[in-house]
């Protein structure tokens, strides 16, 4: 296994239709929400990747059995209160955020301590955000420097609801909070600032208590007790965050043309496609369908002669958090002077990615100037790079890899990048489709396959 990749060539234009994997955030979801449902649960297309692989380890530790059957993936749930508590658990949340807090809202009535751990990364991140609100419920948390993995939940069998007003943006804090509040009578309310919304729309399929009044700037959520989850079958649609990459890299490639299949474009979601096309790249969903609540597409992609420096709208924040890194590399090529503010959030990812977004325009020359929540770019429409470029240590952050991988085959130079394997944890198929874009010499791949 290398523990790095190379990239000394440009990408040649492509027109190309290609499918990205299944949505991370749907997935996780999927997996947790059917480990309490009565029933057999089977999702299609599920993300297999080492964040949704955690969740399943985290519920088989709960007791609840699955099956991975051809493109079948199968959850066997046994009710609301079918987790089967065991002294001295832990569970490892690995790499994922959504994962680590989404599931201590569903652990708040543990009879038996439960200890929660991460990896590297994810023992950096602030856990406090979910404790906080999660304690008000009456359960109790212990956590490393008040704030950090590894954390001991001690559940509560007198759970009382909450009301919470979530400023952050955050959809982990949200869903750890109606997880939570569908383990206790009353109606828990939270009052939370836009963000993704899959935990509602797929809380409202499955016909539970939770009420939704979409107000202009945030959302009021309200959930109560839930008896009884029906089984979810589900066709996991592709992740736009995944599809992100190969969209800039055509906004960047010049005469080039791409479709991502079946994507999902949930409103909450497609900051990045509203932000790409106010900076003058062409973008039309095609297909479009309704499914369980969710809205998806094919996406169409066309390169553009140009492109407009932006001054980012911050209601866009929450919409496109997962896809700034590589949104700075189109306003590298832009013309024009390019500004993104309060992004407060986006240092508090699996890397402090504000502060990598930075380091690797930096690195490719371009001129930056950035604070703890903003970053300003100078664009330059004839940037191209001829020097070597080395980009480590970055905490194995998957979405600093990928940009760097994107950043690379769209403006030259020869870079080497580490840490290929980071890929596993959202995009395992990300350098593959990588080499499906090169048209002609089909022989001649970019990257090994495996690594
Ligand atoms: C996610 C929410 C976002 C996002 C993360 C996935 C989710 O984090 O960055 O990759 O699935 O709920 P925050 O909720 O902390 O903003």
């Amino acid at each position: 296994m290398s523990g790095s990749i190379t990239i000394k060539k440009k990408i040649p234009s492509f027109k190309k239709t290609i499918n990205v994997s299944g949505d991370k955030s749907i997935s996780i979801r999927w997996v947790l929400l059917s480990s309490l449902a009565k029933g057999v649960s089977t999702a299609k297309n599920l993300l297999l990747s080492e964040d949704v692989f955690a969740a399943i380890h985290a519920i088989k530790k709960l007791g609840i059995k699955t099956k991975f059957n051809k493109d079948k993936f199968q959850i066997f749930g046994e009710g609301m209160n079918g987790y089967k508590y065991k002294k001295n658990l832990t569970i490892n949340a690995q790499n994922s955020g959504t994962l680590g807090r989404l599931i201590c809202g569903l652990l708040i009535n543990t009879p038996y301590p439960i200890k929660l751990i991460g990896d590297k990364s994810l023992s950096k991140r602030d856990f406090k955000r979910i404790s906080d609100p999660l304690t008000k419920f009456g359960a109790k948390f212990n956590l490393k420097n008040n704030k950090n993995l590894p954390l001991t939940i001690l559940g509560s069998k007198k759970l009382t609801s909450i009301k919470f007003n979530e400023k952050k943006g955050s959809a982990q804090i949200k869903s750890a909070i109606i997880f939570a509040g569908m383990r206790t009578n009353d109606y828990t309310v939270i009052k939370a600032k836009k963000s993704r919304n899959h935990t509602e729309l797929m809380c409202k399929h499955l016909n539970l208590p939770l009420k939704v009044n979409n107000k202009k700037n945030y959302d009021e959520i309200f959930i109560k007790k839930v008896n009884k989850i029906k089984n979810l079958n589900y066709n996991i649609p592709s992740d736009i965050s995944s599809g992100a990459f190969f969209m800039v890299l055509t906004a960047l490639s010049k005469n080039s043309q791409l479709i991502i299949k079946n994507v999902n474009i949930n409103p909450s979601r497609i900051g990045v496609i509203t932000i790409l096309k106010k900076m003058g790249v062409k973008i039309i969903f095609q297909n479009k369908k309704n499914y369980k609540g969710e809205k998806i597409a094919d996406i169409k992609i066309i390169s553009p002669k140009k492109i407009r420096s932006i001054s980012c709208p911050v209601k866009l924040n929450a919409s496109a958090i997962d896809e700034f890194l590589v949104i700075f590399l189109l306003a590298a090529k832009a013309n024009g002077v390019s500004n993104f503010k309060n992004l407060e959030e986006l240092n508090k990812k699996e890397s402090p990615r504000l502060v990598w977004g930075s380091k690797i325009l930096n690195k490719m020359g371009v001129k930056n100037i950035t604070t703890e929540n903003s970053i300003k770019i100078f664009g330059n429409p004839d940037l191209k790079i001829n020097k070597k470029i080395i980009i480590k240590n970055f905490l194995k952050d998957h979405r600093v890899f990928m940009t760097s991988v994107i950043a690379a085959l769209a403006f030259g130079g020869h870079w080497k990048i580490f840490s290929p394997n980071s890929i596993k944890t959202s995009f395992p198929t990300f350098l593959k489709i990588i080499n499906e874009l090169k048209n002609n010499d089909k022989k001649k791949k970019y990257f090994k396959n495996k690594y």
